[in-house]
C-alpha cells in the first residue's frame, strides 16, 4: 500500500516542518488537502489504518481515569540557585566533586511546562506518562498523541527508547484559552504551567488537541539510563530522530559562560513565546554525570538557576464587577478566589505576571488601615435584577438577558464574522445602538432602518448603509450560524454545527427534550440541559420568533442516517478495540445510522468489546445481549452495505 504509506511520509515530513521547526514549506490548506487524501482511503479501507498514521492523533474516547504507571528510573526534580552566588557554589562543588578534571556544561531554558516522560518502540510512540510522584506517572498517552509537536513516529533505527521533556502551552494558545474561558465564565488559568497541566490531564482527549501543546525533548534514555555518553549528543539525536529540542541552549566551558547564558535569556525572556523560570546547567559527560551521583532528592550534576518571578506591589483600590455575555462576572478572579486571598480594598497585593496579559494577584502583602471587604452584589451593577451563582460554578451571573451589559456582549457576538458576519457592527456600532434604545434583543437589529442608523453620531449614510447590506446578507446564512449566534451557555460553533446536522431545524431543536438532545452528537447532559434552560425562557422564545419573522435561516439539511444498515440499532462500546479507536467505530456506526450508548440497557441491541471489556461486557452477559469483536461489526457493515 505504497500510496498511504508515501501520503503518510509526506504528511509527517510537513508537520515537523511546520510544528517543530516552525518553517511550512506547504501552506495549511494544501496540508489539509493531503491529510484529506490520507483519511479517504483510510476510510475506503480501515485496514490499512496504523496507529501511527497522523490521521491518528486524536482517537481515543473519554476516558474514565488515569492509570498509574511506574517509569523506567525515577523522574527526579533539580536543586535551585537563586542567584548568582549559589551558581557558583554548585560549579565550585562539581569542581571540587571532580577533582579539577575538564567538564564541561550544556545550558538550556528550563520551560515552565510540566515534565513528561514518552516511550517509543519500533520508532513508534506507545506509552506517555507525566511525572506523578517521580516514581509513579499516569498514563495520558491518548492525550499526548494530540501534540502536534510530538512525533508519532521517529526518524532513525533506535529500537526501543524514552524520551523526557516538558509540556508547554506558548503564550499565545495560553491566552487566547483564557479569553474563551472568560467568555464561557470559567475561571482564567493563572499561567501557562497550570494550563498545560490542566489540558494533558483531562479525561477528553479532544480537548488536549484544542489546546495547541507543545513538547519539546531534553532526555533520551535507553533502558531507564542515558542513551548517549554525552547529553549535548542526545539532544543532537533528539533533534534528528524529528523531535523539538530548544535552540536556545550552548555548551559552556566554564561558570562565566554559564552566568552570560544566564543573563542573555533573561534579558530575552519577554520576547520568548513561552514562559521560562530559569536556566537548567548540566554537567554534559555522563561517566562524569554518574561520579557525581544523586543526592536523596536530587542530582549533584545539574542546577536549575531560578530567574525571579515577574512581581510587583500595587494596591487595591476597588473590586470591580463585569458582567460578560452569559452573565458571567469575573474580574481579575471569581469570588472564590477573593476569598481565598482574603483580599479587600485597600490592602497592598503583590501581582505576578506569568505568560498573559492580565496580572494575577498572589497575596496579600498588608492590610490596609481602611478596608473595604469584598462582596458580591445581590443585584446586577448594571442592570439591577437578581444575580445567582449556579451550583458548581465559579461565577455568579445576572438573570437578566436583556441586562444592556449582557445585551452589548450578546449583539457583538452576534454580528462577529464566525457568527452572522455583519460588516461594520462593532463594539462602538453595538454600544450606541443599545444606549440610544434601538436594540434591546438581537432581534431588533432586523427592524432598523437606514434614518435610525445614519442618525447616530459618527454614522454617514455609506457606512448605515453597509450595516444595512450586512445585516441583509445574515439572513441568508446557515442554521449553525444562526444557533451559535443565539449565544446559548455552551452552544459554540461546533456544537452549533452538530446540533444543526443532527436535528435540521431550529424548531426540532426547540422540542427536543435532554434525553433527544444528547442523542446528538457530543452533545451531554450539561449541554442538553442548557439549550432547554435557555428555550424555557418566554423572552428568548420571543427572540427566536421574531427571528424567524425576519426571514433567518431555521432549517439544515439533516444528515439523515435513517436509511442506513443500522438503522434502528443501539450499540455499547467497550474495553480497547484491535484497531479502530472508540471514537472511530462510533463514527461508522452512526455513519450507518446505527446509535453508540454508554450505558448498556435492555434496549442494548450490541455490545462492541475489545480487550479488557469490563463491567459493560458481564452487564451484556447478564442480560443476554450478543457481544461482537470488532471483526464481526466491520462484518456487519460489510455484509449489510452489499
Ligand atoms: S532536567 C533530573 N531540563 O524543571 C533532571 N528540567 O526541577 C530533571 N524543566 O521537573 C530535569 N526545562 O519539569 C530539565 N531543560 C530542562 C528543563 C527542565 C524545564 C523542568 C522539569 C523539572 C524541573 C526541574
Amino acid at each position: 500500500m505504497s500510496k498511504v504509506d508515501d501520503l503518510r511520509r509526506e504528511i509527517r515530513r510537513h508537520e515537523y516542518l511546520y510544528y517543530v521547526l516552525d518553517q511550512p514549506e506547504i501552506t495549511d490548506s494544501a496540508y489539509d488537502a493531503l491529510l484529506r487524501e490520507l483519511q479517504a482511503l483510510e476510510r475506503a479501507d480501515p485496514s490499512l489504518i496504523t496507529p501511527d498514521s497522523p490521521t491518528q492523533r486524536v482517537g481515543g474516547a473519554p476516558r474514565e481515569g488515569f492509570v498509574k504507571l511506574p517509569h523506567s528510573s525515577p523522574m527526579l526534580s533539580l536543586d535551585n540557585a537563586l542567584n548568582e552566588g549559589e551558581l557558583r557554589a554548585f560549579d565550585q562543588r562539581v569542581r571540587d566533586l571532580l577533582g579539577n578534571e575538564p567538564f564541561r556544561y550544556v545550558a538550556e531554558l528550563k520551560l515552565d511546562g510540566l515534565s513528561m516522560a514518552v516511550q517509543y518502540r519500533e520508532q513508534a510512540l506507545q506509552l506517555a506518562l507525566t511525572r506523578g510522584d517521580g516514581s509513579e506517572g499516569e498514563d495520558v498517552t491518548a492525550n499526548a498523541r494530540t501534540i502536534r509537536s510530538l512525533p508519532l513516529r521517529v526518524n532513525g533505527e533506535r529500537a526501543g527508547f524514552e524520551v523526557r521533556g516538558e509540556v508547554v502551552m506558548p503564550n499565545a494558545a495560553f491566552q487566547k484559552l483564557n479569553a474563551e474561558r472568560e467568555q464561557e465564565g470559567l475561571a482564567r488559568y493563572a499561567n501557562p504551567r497550570n494550563s498545560s497541566a490542566g489540558s494533558l490531564r483531562v479525561l477528553d482527549p479532544g480537548i488536549t488537541a484544542s489546546r495547541q501543546l507543545d513538547f519539546y525533548a531534553y532526555f533520551l534514555l535507553a533502558d531507564g539510563q542515558p542513551a548517549r555518553a554525552s547529553h549535548w549528543e542526545a539532544l543532537e539525536e533528539l533533534a534528528a530522530m524529528g523531535f523539538k529540542v530548544n535552540p536556545a541552549r550552548a555548551v559552556c566551558d566554564d561558570v562565566e559562560a554559564l552566568v552570560a547564558f544566564c543573563r542573555r535569556y533573561e534579558a530575552e525572556r519577554e520576547s520568548l513565546p513561552y514562559e521560562i523560570d530559569g536556566v537548567v546547567a548540566k554537567v554534559d559527560a555522563v561517566e562524569q554525570q554518574r561520579r557525581l551521583g544523586w543526592t536523596a532528592k536530587f542530582p549533584r550534576w545539574a542546577i536549575a538557576f531560578k530567574y525571579a518571578a515577574r512581581q510587583a506591589e500595587t494596591v487595591v483600590e476597588k473590586i470591580d464587577v463585569q458582567v460578560g455575555r452569559t452573565g458571567a462576572r469575573s474580574t481579575l478572579h471569581n469570588e472564590d478566589e477573593i476569598a481565598r486571598l482574603g483580599v479587600a480594598a485597600g490592602d497592598t497585593v503583590l501581582v505576578e505576571r506569568s505568560g498573559d496579559v492580565i496580572p494575577k494577584v498572589v497575596k496579600v502583602v498588608r492590610e490596609g488601615e481602611v478596608r473595604v471587604p469584598f462582596q458580591m452584589p445581590a443585584a446586577c451593577p448594571v442592570c439591577g435584577s437578581s444575580v445567582s451563582r449556579p451550583e458548581g460554578e465559579v461565577v455568579s451571573r445576572c438573570l437578566n438577558s436583556s441586562c444592556p451589559a449582557r445585551l452589548k456582549e450578546s449583539v457583538a457576538h452576534f454580528a462577529a464574522r464566525a457568527v452572522l458576519d455583519i460588516g461594520g457592527l462593532g463594539d462602538v456600532l453595538v454600544e450606541q445602538l443599545v444606549n440610544a434604545g434601538l436594540v434591546h434583543s438581537v432581534a431588533d437589529l432586523y427592524d432598523l432602518t437606514l434614518e435610525q442608523l445614519a442618525g447616530l453620531e459618527r454614522m454617514g449614510t455609506k457606512s448605515a448603509e453597509r450595516v444595512l447590506a450586512g445585516i441583509a446578507r445574515s439572513k441568508t446564512l446557515p442554521l449553525p450560524r444562526v444557533l451559535n449566534g443565539l449565544g446559548i451557555p455552551f452552544v459554540g460553533e461546533r456544537t452549533a454545527q452538530l446540533l444543526a446536522e443532527h436535528f435540521g431545524s431550529l424548531d426540532a431543536l426547540r422540542e427536543a427534550d435532554e434525553a433527544q438532545l444528547q442523542q446528538a452528537t457530543e452533545v451531554g447532559p450539561k449541554v442538553a440541559q442548557s439549550i432547554r434552560r435557555w428555550f424555557a425562557e418566554e423572552r428568548n422564545r420571543a427572540v427566536v420568533e421574531r427571528l424567524r419573522g425576519a426571514g433567518l435561516t431555521f432549517t439544515h439539511q439533516k444528515v439523515d442516517r435513517s436509511g442506513g444498515v443500522l438503522a434502528g440499532l443501539t450499540f455499547v462500546l467497550t474495553g480497547t478495540l484491535p484497531s479502530l479507536s472508540r471514537e472511530q467505530a462510533k463514527e461508522m456506526i452512526e455513519a450507518a445510522g446505527g446509535k453508540v450508548s454508554g450505558s448498556v440497557s435492555k434496549k442494548t441491541s450490541y455490545v462492541v468489546a475489545g480487550e479488557e471489556a469490563g463491567s459493560k461486557l458481564e452487564k451484556a452477559q447478564e442480560l443476554g445481549i450478543r457481544v461482537l469483536t470488532e471483526a464481526e461489526l466491520r462484518e456487519m457493515l460489510g455484509k449489510l452495505e452489499a
